[in-house]
């Protein structure tokens, strides 16, 4: 039988296969966050899907951490009864879930906070604000490190398998890690190891706060892919080996950051136009010419953050690795779990247009994923549509 089908554990948890769905914010949430039913048809079927592990959408941890409109919140104990919700039509299969923790810092517009975003420092204006973020003071830096842990609290009242610490992407602790969005001179930047103190901190609250048998993980970059050195893969393999010894139970390699690069994160196609008609009128000029710029710059390549999963894997030896990216084709995933580096293979944007394929790929009816990577998907998480397969064209409203 294909290594793809065998079980393995991560921490105590035993997992059915070495498919995850990788965190995708579905954009189905309330307003507020809260979770709706069409949310949890969402989870039921990727869990009916046959997919060993998912992870939910990225929730945030703080009012002022929210991402985007129609985001889940786990931000106040009124969460739990709905995120529960969400575990409850996964444990109906054979399938866990893990809810990822996250904060945006900078990496939000400022309508959907109604005030300008904090970040460990004031400075790069971006293509989201234009203007620069304010910077965060010691008192609320130390007021989200405890936020981390009570939201990993409701993730384990509301009966998910575990936790994700949301580490990647550009968002808020991804910016402490790096030393393009991090230039402090006190105790959480100027130096590697400082700049991996917030990390450090937020990890230990959540590690007190859910018990020893819950999977508690981490999504890294490989590579910011900011305009000058953030995270690069020699800085990824030192953090790699500090987040081994805080003791994860595994580490999810991806790359890039959502205000700088966004199609780093999830590479293909560009939608430039369909992209432009969701900016207002005087940031469309700039917003074009920034787009076209990325243009033809972060094809498609499969299994794209492979070369830093195996950089990872050489400095974190004995944390099993999640590999998300590209990862398109049955028997490049075999050959990945068989020979390494990882061993779970995370996927993103193919379940949101087949959330079954697990289950095709075991029958022998499919041998590749049917999602082309056009991002349109992502363009209508822009347009406060929920994330669907796009490919087709959008909704006329
Ligand atoms: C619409 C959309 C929403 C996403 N939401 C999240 C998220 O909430 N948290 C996260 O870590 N990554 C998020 N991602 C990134 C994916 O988890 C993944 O890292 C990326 O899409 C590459 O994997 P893929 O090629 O299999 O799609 C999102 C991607 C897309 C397209």
């Amino acid at each position: 039988m294909s290594a793809l089908f065998t079980p393995k554990t991560l921490g105590k948890t035993q997992i059915s296969n070495r498919f995850v769905r990788s965190a995708t914010n579905e954009g189905m949430a309330t307003p507020e966050g809260e979770v709706t039913d069409r949310l949890v048809k969402v989870y039921k079927n990727l869990a009916k899907g046959g997919v060993g592990m998912i992870i939910s959408g990225h929730m945030f941890i703080d009012p002022l951490g929210q991402a985007s409109k129609g985001q889940v919140s786990i931000h106040n104990d009124e969460a739990v009864p709905g995120l529960k919700k969400l575990t409850e039509a996964v444990h109906q299969h054979d399938s866990k879930i893990i809810f990822q923790l996250s904060h945006s810092g900078r990496q939000v517009e400022k309508q959907v906070l109604g005030q300008t975003p904090m970040a460990p420092s004031s400075i790069h204006r971006d293509l989201i604000n234009i203007q620069k973020p304010k910077q965060m003071s010691e008192e609320v830096i130390q007021s989200l490190i405890l936020a981390f842990g009570k939201a990993a609290k409701r993730a384990v009242d509301a009966g998910a398998d575990g936790v994700q610490v949301h580490a990647a992407h550009g968002y808020l602790i991804s910016q402490f890690l790096s030393p393009f969005f991090n230039q402090r001179s006190d105790k959480w930047g100027g130096s590697d190891e400082n700049r991996f103190n917030f990390l450090k901190e937020v990890t230990k609250e959540v590690k007190q706060a859910i018990p020893e048998d819950k999977i508690l993980i981490i999504k890294v970059n490989g590579d910011d892919h900011t305009p000058d050195d953030g995270v690069t893969p020699p800085l990824a393999a030192k953090y790699a080996a500090w987040i081994e010894s805080l003791g994860y139970d595994g580490i999810e390699v991806s790359c890039g950051n959502g205000a700088f690069a966004p199609f780093s994160v999830f590479r293909g196609e560009v939608p430039v136009e369909d992209m432009i008609k969701y900016f207002p009128w005087w940031k469309k000029a700039i917003a074009r010419i920034k787009l076209q710029k990325m243009v033809g710059k972060h094809d498609l390549v499969h299994g794209y953050n492979l070369d830093a999963a195996k950089v990872i894997k050489a400095a974190a030896t004995k944390t099993p690795i999640i590999l998300v990216g590209g990862v398109r084709k049955l028997s490049h995933m075999e050959e990945i779990v068989e020979k390494g580096p990882a061993d779970f293979i995370s996927m993103a944007r193919p379940f949101i247009k087949e959330p079954f394929i697990v289950n095709k790929f075991k029958e022998g009816k499919r041998d590749e994923v049917k999602c082309i990577s056009c991002n349109k998907c992502f363009v209508g998480s822009r347009q406060d549509l929920p994330v669907l397969c796009y490919e087709k064209g959008y909704p006329k409203k």
